[in-house]
């Protein structure tokens, strides 16, 4: 009897650890993002213009990959397709293994509001809510209970560095402070993937260097980040470079 029982146990165990290597070897097989043949044109006829260009692009969990290319090469409309806010008008998009084109605009809501985190150059913040207002409400879209949000908020201004300005408003703060105001927001709903379209674009100096230790510590917690830039010192804190022309990607090397 008590063989028995020990071998159902040895079994179950070894089903458990099965699983286990299963769902890793599953996490590790599929990408965060993947966008395979992805075009996009704007306009109709003779005035159309091919942003985006047959392009193929992989980001893998754990990854942090910065985007370079000439202005007009197609790196915002390639994050605006990422993060959901665009649609290809060709080719596909898998984001955690789920074809984007299948969803219709509801699901692809609460996908930008669970998966995706955003930051922009130029913060968009809302400007008549405190710190700590920006920061829950992608909690209020996402039903977490009221009694958490708060908490939660007050957590993610502290890893960023904003104890003490959580009840200021977007203009009583400096670019670089809004932009980790920013941070916190994006990365309040534990997105799978963190998009950054020139983050540190209006920022000076030190106040990038604040930024870009800042996406290094979430970096080493595991969040997978996309970041554009123009400046080679953001580009070099990343794992991978890519680099756009004309719509496709002409290279991708590893940092370091
Ligand atoms: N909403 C739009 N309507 C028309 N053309 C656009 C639009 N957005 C981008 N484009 C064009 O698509 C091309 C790629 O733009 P974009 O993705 O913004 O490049 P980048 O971010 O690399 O500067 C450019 O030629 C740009 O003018
Ligand atoms: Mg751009």
């Amino acid at each position: 009897m008590l063989l028995k029982v020990h071998q159902f146990f040895k079994q179950q165990l070894f089903k458990e650890v099965n699983q286990s290597i299963l769902a890793n070897q599953k996490n590790s097989i599929i990408p965060v993002a993947k966008l395979t043949n992805v075009s996009k044109n704007y306009g109709d006829g003779l005035l159309s213009v091919k942003a985006l260009d047959n392009l193929n692009l992989e980001v893998n969990q754990g990854d942090y990959l910065a985007v370079m290319g000439a202005s007009g090469s197609g790196k915002s409309t390639a994050m605006n397709i990422l993060g959901c806010l665009d649609r290809p008008s060709s080719g596909s998009y898998q984001l955690n293994g789920q074809a984007i084109e299948d969803l219709d605009d509801d699901s692809l809501a609460e996908i930008r509001n669970k998966e995706l985190g955003f930051v922009f150059q130029q913060f968009h913040l809302m400007p008549d809510a405190t710190a700590l207002e920006n920061v829950i409400l992608p909690m209020i879209y996402a039903g977490f209970p009221s009694n958490q949000r708060k908490i939660l908020a007050e957590n993610a201004l502290e890893q960023v560095g904003l104890a003490e300005r959580m009840n200021n408003r977007p203009n009583q703060l400096s670019g670089g402070q809004q932009q980790r105001v920013a941070i916190a927001r994006a990365i309040i709903n534990k997105p799978s993937l963190l998009l950054a379209d020139e983050p540190t674009g209006a920022l000076d100096s030190s106040t990038t260097e604040d930024v870009l230790n800042l996406f290094e510590t979430l970096h080493k917690q595991g969040i997978t980040i996309v970041l554009v830039t123009h400046e080679d010192e953001v580009a070099n804190r990343a794992k991978r470079i890519a680099k756009f022309n004309d719509g496709k990607v002409i290279s991708i090397v590893a940092n370091k």
